[in-house]
């Protein structure tokens, strides 16, 4: 049986933490995933599906069984004059796919370029980053039920895909591996280029004519100049969600803090940055031991090296004492806690 013990999980993380796992498999097809689920004594495993371990946070050791999805291959599966669609496995690398694309010019996910992870976990959190969001460029999904072992199709409306949410997080979280994920692509060259940064990135670039190629550079240019890299320092990108308030609030907020930065959104409610929410509260910069915020991005915690899950997890939810007390805000977490 494909099963292996007490596996470290440092390198499998994105923050390096050196938990591990009692139970470990490496599953690279979908037929020996499905063989493994029947098996009794894996059933009454708990279960951990892991994907490049950039967006989790293991604050102890995982007493039960890591599925790491390794499913390779990019697949069109279908073309018109428009459109493209391509059929991708769950360990595919979001960033392999990203430059894929750029490569043949379908356009889509280019503002999506260097997002760390696989394609099996993109609609999880429904991915998004400068302007754009996973769920504009997704058709469908194939995922195994856990309980029974039954590969389901979800299409858009399955899915109830928000900022930073889906139903994989909610009401279906931890029931269903995804196996493959299928977008639909366009030959329509359509820029977004709506967050200010790109436009001024482009322009020192000197970019004479627009095409998804520049735009996939001046994307890697801004997250390579603001973002640590996970390689040299244990991260795991934003930390909590933006929080999303009613006008009203945001308000009475605008009143006493002037500067307050804003996004109004498209169903009237105000988007904040929680960086700056934690930037006031002093946060930026701060460090103790291995653990810190990082210097150039509050909503960035940081593993300097050797760092437990257990002292991040507290550094965070100090962060979200702090805030709440000084704003009246509470800091969801978008980073998925394992404890
Ligand atoms: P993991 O961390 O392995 O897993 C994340 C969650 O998905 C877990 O709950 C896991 O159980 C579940 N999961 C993973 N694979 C599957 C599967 N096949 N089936 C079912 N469940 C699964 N995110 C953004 O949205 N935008 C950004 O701009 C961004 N920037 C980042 C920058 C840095 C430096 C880092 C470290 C992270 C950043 N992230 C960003 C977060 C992260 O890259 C994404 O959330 C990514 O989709 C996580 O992919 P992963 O394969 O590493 O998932
Ligand atoms: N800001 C501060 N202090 C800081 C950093 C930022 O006050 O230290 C304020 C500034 O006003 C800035 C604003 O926050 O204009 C927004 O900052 P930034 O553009 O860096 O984006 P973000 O809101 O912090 C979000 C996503 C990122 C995504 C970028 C670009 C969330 C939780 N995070 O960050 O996604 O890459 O926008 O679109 O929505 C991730 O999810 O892991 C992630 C990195």
């Amino acid at each position: 049986m494909n099963l292996q013990e007490n596996i470290s999980l440092e390198l499998l993380n994105t923050f390096h933490i050196a938990a591990k796992a009692r139970y470990y498999s490496l599953i690279k097809d979908a037929h020996m995933l499905q063989l493994l689920l029947k098996h009794p004594f894996i059933q009454n495993l708990p279960k951990l599906i892991l994907g490049g371990g950039s967006n989790i946070l293991f604050v102890k050791d995982f007493e039960g069984w890591v599925i790491q999805m390794a499913l390779e291959g990019i697949q069109q599966v279908e073309e018109d004059s428009n459109h493209i669609l391509l059929r991708v496995g769950a360990g595919v690398s979001w960033h392999q796919l990203v430059v894929y694309c750029v490569n043949k010019e379908y356009a889509g996910i280019e503002n999506l370029s260097l997002i760390p992870g696989t394609v099996g976990a993109a609609p999880i959190q429904n991915i998004g980053a400068y302007g754009v969001e996973f769920s504009e460029v997704f058709e469908s999904l194939e995922a195994l039920e856990i309980s029974t072992g039954i590969i389901k199709k979800f299409k858009k409306d399955d899915c109830a895909f928000g900022y930073r949410d889906s139903i994989f997080k909610s009401s279906l979280q931890g029931q269903y591996i995804i196996l493959y994920v299928t977008l639909r692509l366009s030959r329509q060259l359509t820029f977004h280029t709506s967050y200010g940064v790109i436009q001024e990135v482009l322009a020192a670039m000197q970019v004479k004519e627009l095409s998804i190629q520049a735009i996939s550079d001046a994307v890697i240019h801004i997250r390579q100049q603001k973002l640590p890299d996970p390689t040299l320092i244990g991260n795991a990108g934003s930390f909590f969600k933006n929080p999303v308030i009613e006008q009203h609030l945001a308000n009475r907020l605008k009143n006493e803090y002037p500067n307050l930065p804003s996004y109004p959104q498209a169903d009237g409610q105000i988007k904040l940055p929680a960086a700056w929410l934690i930037e006031q509260c002093g946060w930026k910069g701060y460090r103790h031991g291995a653990v810190g915020v990082h210097p150039h991005q509050a909503l960035i915690l940081v593993n300097y090296g050797g760092a437990s899950g257990q002292a991040i997890y507290q550094l965070a939810q100090e962060i979200q004492q702090s805030v709440a007390k000084k704003f009246g805000i509470n800091l969801v977490p978008e980073v998925n806690i394992i404890n």
